[in-house]
């Protein structure tokens, strides 16, 4: 795996099933009383979140204290950004205080990629602008394939706010790197300029019609509902609130007629959610929603890619050494690891 996860195109099939195995055996430990395991004790993890964040930014920091690294949480307000320090000194400043990783939630697309540049720790990017939003296709990927196996010719339908959503990009190439089928689906006015092309490049479907998609040939395995993100709106995208949900809502009936077809189909949200808007409580809430499970995976997928960022192999004999004879307490650290923990 490269220095740096900037984008989700930065990894191969390959490279996202490893760490997707790697996410399993760190939802096995998550299962556990005692959650801690030694393997990144030593190293330093920076969350700086310039902008707010409920899951990314405590399910890093849940991520960093289970494998014991010293993690630390930053944001705008409360550090010298507030003063005015650029992000290129503020970065290369935390740099300095040779920390491993540096994980970065920004409003400017390509912010995360930029930093890579200036700083000699890794990058992790936790939400760059409408850019990417890598950790967060793999958790998704995650959830999926623990409920429906093999991603290999399944149906996902992404719908909703695409223009404004590092998600959906991030899920686009995750997805169809995994073998994914993937529609997505938003009204024009929400339709990013340009996805024609990429559409084309990497095999994707657009609609702008979601009850034909739901309700098409092509049965659906999973519906990814997207926040509309009305913070990130400066003009009208669509008449009301009202007209967006009966155009591009999962109702309650819409959950319905989709689970008559489908009796497995599953409901994701990446959170947080509009409620009445892009979804109804009844689909956030049914047997079909997978949202919190989403959220249990962020942490053992954003376990996985630290260890794979930070922990310097991926062979699996160097993991064994690392968990073998590792079932000790050491009660001075508060630091007790079991055998076989991260495998
Ligand atoms: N899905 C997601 O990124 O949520 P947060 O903004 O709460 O981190």
């Amino acid at each position: 795996m490269t220095k740096h996860l900037i984008s989700s195109a930065d990894l191969t099939r390959t490279e996202v099933e490893d760490i997707l195995a790697t996410a399993a055996s760190m939802h096995d430990l998550q299962r556990r009383e005692v959650k801690k395991v030694p393997t990144l004790r030593g190293r330093t993890v920076i969350n700086f979140f310039f902008e707010d964040s409920t899951r990314t930014r405590s399910s890093f920091e849940i991520a960093g204290k289970w494998m014991s690294a010293d993690t630390i949480n930053l944001s705008a307000k409360g550090s010298s950004t507030s003063k005015g320090e650029s992000l290129r000194d503020t970065a290369q400043t935390i740099d300095a205080m040779a920390v491993d990783a540096l994980v970065i939630r920004h409003s400017a697309s390509g912010a995360c990629h930029q930093v890579a540049q200036w700083v000699r720790c890794s990058v992790i990017n936790a939400g760059d602008g409408m850019h990417e939003h890598p950790t967060q296709a793999l958790l998704d990927a995650y959830t999926l394939r623990t409920r429906v196996g093999d991603l290999d010719g399944k149906h996902v339908v992404i719908v909703g706010d695409l223009t404004h959503s590092r998600v959906f990009r991030s899920n686009v190439i995750t997805l169809t790197t995994l073998g994914a089928r993937v529609t997505v689906v938003a009204p024009p006015t929400l339709m990013p300029s340009g996805i024609e092309a990429w559409s084309e490049t990497d095999g994707f479907a657009t609609s702008w019609d979601l009850d034909a998609v739901l309700e098409g040939e092509d049965a659906v395995d999973a519906v990814m509902m997207l926040r509309v993100q009305r913070e990130r709106m400066s003009g009208g995208y669509f008449p009301t609130a009202r007209e967006y949900t009966v155009g591009y809502g999962l109702t309650r009936e819409r959950l319905d007629r989709l689970v008559t077809r489908n009796p497995d189909v599953l409901v994701l949200h990446p959170g947080p959610m509009n409620r009445g808007l892009e979804i109804a409580p009844e689909a956030a809430d049914s047997p079909q929603s997978v949202v919190l499970d989403q959220v249990s995976a962020g942490v053992a997928v954003r376990m996985a890619v630290l260890y794979h960022l930070l922990a310097g192999s991926d062979d699996e004999s160097d993991r064994a050494d690392e968990t073998d004879g590792a079932d000790e307490t050491d009660g001075a650290a508060g630091t007790v690891t079991t055998e076989g923990a991260l495998r």
